[in-house]
């Protein structure tokens, strides 16, 4: 078989597992993806996703019935898989203390040890449940089986996220469908579970071929995807598919704020970095001055420690129109991005794979 038949049965195959007609999945991004966004998405054919893993259950009930109010076509819901942090409170005083400066500029109160740092998974994953969505997507870790067992009973698809081939051999044995693999050009949060996060920096040209070798199930590339080109790139690979992410965020249905849509518009490929800044979990968004001062002094707690530490202070600077405080996630080729609606981007990316096949 000649190789462009062979990606276009494997991508016709992702599609057709997912119930879309592209082997395209607009990446969850919490935070920044709107209901708008997630619809625009599988209206194009390709498949949403709402990134609900800093949500409350009654958000997440809500967003997905606003979802279903604006398409019919199947969409993805996403959870972070989030550990119970084994909380230090000396060192989330320090973090209080260097964090007060910050705070008092913003015009927040000073900062105090919290009693939650994240939403309670279990209420997250029943609220999902309960809505019965096509696809369930999840990442920072390994969904339990019997959770896999329930979405599979309902008929949803599963799909897990990773970093590296250990990781992917794991969602695969779990039963995932399909998994996300990660490389290290992506924007936002590392999906990495099984290995310690700094060994699992593997460029996207380098994962591939090699998750695709390790496991049966179909890979969604994530990493940089920007054009059609560099979907052919990722089906020749070994991938089923892609996973888009920044190449979402200056869309008008996009929930990014306009100062963080004004840094990617000037984002450059070497504008990123990897941070535990903002969230306790490495992450990759462009360099800005709360990355630079906290990183700089180290002392970081986990996540969702820090995650929940920096919170307000990200909510009152997005609202204050001030990029240097907030979490501008994105990936090594943002500066791709362009402020096309997200169905437009979707076609034209198809169009562009199209004119390769
Ligand atoms: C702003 C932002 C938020 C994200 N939030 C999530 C999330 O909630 N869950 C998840 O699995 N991945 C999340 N991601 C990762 C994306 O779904 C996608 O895999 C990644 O952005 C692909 O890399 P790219 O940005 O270089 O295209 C996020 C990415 C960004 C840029």
């Amino acid at each position: 078989m000649r190789a462009a038949e062979t990606i276009r049965a494997r991508a016709a195959r992702l599609a057709s597992l997912l119930g879309v007609e592209r082997a395209i999945v607009g990446g969850p991004m919490a935070g920044v993806n709107t209901p708008e966004l997630v619809a625009a998405v599988s209206d194009a054919g390709a498949l949403g996703s709402l990134g609900c893993g800093m949500m409350e259950p009654e958000s997440i009930e809500a967003a997905i019935a606003r979802v279903r109010q604006l398409t019919d076509r199947p969409f993805a819901v996403n959870l972070f898989i989030t550990p119970q942090p084994a909380v230090d409170e000396a060192q989330v005083l320090r973090m209080q203390a260097r964090l007060a400066r910050l705070r008092s500029e913003l015009g927040l109160p000073r900062g105090k040890l919290p009693s939650t740092f994240a939403p309670d998974f279990g209420e997250q994953f029943d609220a999902v449940l309960a809505a019965r969505v096509p696809v369930f997507s999840f990442t920072f870790g390994v969904l339990e089986k019997r959770r896999v067992e329930a979405l599979h009973a309902q008929g949803a698809k599963v799909i897990g996220a990773a970093s590296c081939v250990r990781e992917a051999r794991q969602l695969a044995e779990l039963g995932c469908d399909a998994l996300v693999a990660s490389g290290i050009e992506a924007g936002g949060h590392r999906p990495t579970f099984a290995v310690p996060a700094e060994t699992a920096q593997v460029g996207l040209f380098a994962l591939l071929p090699q998750v695709a070798a390790a496991v049966d199930v179909p890979v969604i590339a994530a990493g940089g995807v920007m054009t059609g080109a560099q979907i052919g790139a990722a089906l020749l690979l070994g991938a089923s598919g892609v996973q888009l992410g920044s190449a979402l965020l200056r869309c008008p249905e996009s929930g990014a704020s306009v100062a963080y849509k004004e840094a990617l518009a000037a984002v450059e490929d070497t504008g990123t970095r990897l941070t535990r800044a903002f969230s306790g979990r490495w992450a990759r968004g462009v360099a800005n001055r709360l990355m630079q001062e906290i990183d700089a002094a180290g002392d970081i707690p986990e996540y969702p420690i820090q995650n929940r530490l920096t919170q307000d202070i990200r909510a009152a600077a997005n609202a204050q129109g001030k990029a240097d405080c907030v979490s501008l996630w994105a990936g090594q080729a943002a500066g791709l991005a362009t402020s096309e609606a997200a169905g437009d981007v979707v076609r034209r990316l198809q169009r562009e794979l199209e004119a390769l096949l």
